[in-house]
């Protein structure tokens, strides 16, 4: 008789071998240092959970996830999933269908799960958790929907007055764009489902120059303007700001506003100060609703 444990490990080294490949094709890369994705905050309550406020799926995001299910999930959970005999279907679990954005799955795994690997799911890093969020969340559209090409589809059942409304008023997205400067035109610069990636997902620019690419980056490169920033101030020194190269425990490098790279070994008195321009922008996936969403999308699809 087969052992369903084997099959399904076999089914894991496979994917995880492909996923391996796959791995090495162009995508767009975290910019270094810094991290892609919405922020954190895993342990806030979200509000505006129900049924008509589904939260949106960052590929990028889901495709990273996928590997982390390959390697520490699959094969309780299933490919898609759906469960095996060793672990429940997940389509179904209100952790994963309350969850947004690593809200409900965050404090679970954080307690401590068993994991493939061994460890316990408690070890994962918050983007992790966000990666898996987001993987997960593209099953569970998968199978209410038939399929993600579903959604690509009705983009554009929106309102657009309601968009509009919700544009100058509740979303506050007038702080920062107007539709007679940066947005004029946009409905006729992008495919409708580039316009909903680009608005959901915005993409920091990279320090050299590198354009995002897939569907999130819609075909343009982000404006330059949206590369994180740092501010490092020497115990004794004046502050220096620039585009953020390198940070990690050690040391941060930045590139000044005349192209200077500088580096500094961090330590205690070293003050670093990071600044994404889009912090405040992927604040929005918290609160946001599919229907605001759609709607919006449908707005900004009549500015052409
Ligand atoms: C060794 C098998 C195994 C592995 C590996 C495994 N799980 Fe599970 N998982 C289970 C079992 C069994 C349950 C049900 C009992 C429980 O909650 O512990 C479960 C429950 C869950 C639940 C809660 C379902 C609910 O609604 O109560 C989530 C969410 C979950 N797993 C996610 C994951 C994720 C994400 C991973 C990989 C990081 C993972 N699991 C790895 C076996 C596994
Ligand atoms: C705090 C400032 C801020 C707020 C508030 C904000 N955005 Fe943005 N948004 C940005 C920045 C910065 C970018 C990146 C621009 C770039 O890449 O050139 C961006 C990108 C976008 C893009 C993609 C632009 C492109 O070039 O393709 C769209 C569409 C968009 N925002 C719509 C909205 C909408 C709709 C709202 C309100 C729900 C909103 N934004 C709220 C700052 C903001």
């Amino acid at each position: 008789m087969r052992n369903p444990v084997s099959a399904w490990t076999a089914a894991a080294l496979v994917l995880a071998g492909s996923l391996y490949v796959t791995a090495q094709e162009p995508r767009p890369q975290p910019p270094p240092g810094g991290r892609g994705g919405p922020p954190s905050g895993l342990q806030q309550p979200r509000v505006n959970a129900g049924a008509n406020d589904k939260p949106g799926v960052d590929p990028v995001a889901a495709a990273e996830g996928k590997k982390i299910w390959a390697l520490e999930c699959i094969t309780c959970h299933g490919t898609n999933a759906r469960g095996t005999d060793n672990g429940p279907n997940l389509v179904r679990s209100l952790v994963v269908l309350r969850d947004r954005f690593g809200s409900a799955l965050g404090p679970f795994l954080k307690r401590g799960h068993k994991m493939q690997s061994g460890r316990s799911s408690a070890l994962l890093s918050d983007d992790q958790v966000l990666m898996l969020a987001h993987f997960l969340r593209d099953r569970v559209n998968d199978t209410l929907r038939g399929s993600s090409e579903f959604e690509v589809k009705n983009i554009l059942t929106g309102d657009a007055k309601a968009g509009e409304a919700y544009f100058n008023t509740e979303g506050k997205c007038t702080t920062c764009h107007s539709v007679s400067a940066d947005l004029r035109g946009y409905a006729g610069k992008y495919e409708p489902v580039d316009i909903q990636q680009r608005f959901l997902f915005p993409r920091n620019a990279t320090p050299g120059g590198g354009r995002g690419r897939g569907r999130a980056g819609g075909g343009a490169a982000p404006s330059p303007a949206t590369a994180i920033t740092v501010t490092v101030t020497p115990p004794n020194g004046e502050p220096v700001s620039g585009v953020l190269l390198q940070l990690d425990d050690f040391t941060v490098s930045l590139r000044d506003a005349s192209g200077w790279f500088r580096t500094f070994t961090r330590t205690p008195a070293l003050k670093v100060t990071k600044t994404d321009p889009l912090a405040a922008h992927r604040a929005l996936l918290e609160t946001i609703t599919d229907k605001n969403m759609h709607d919006v999308v449908a707005y900004l699809e009549t500015l052409k």
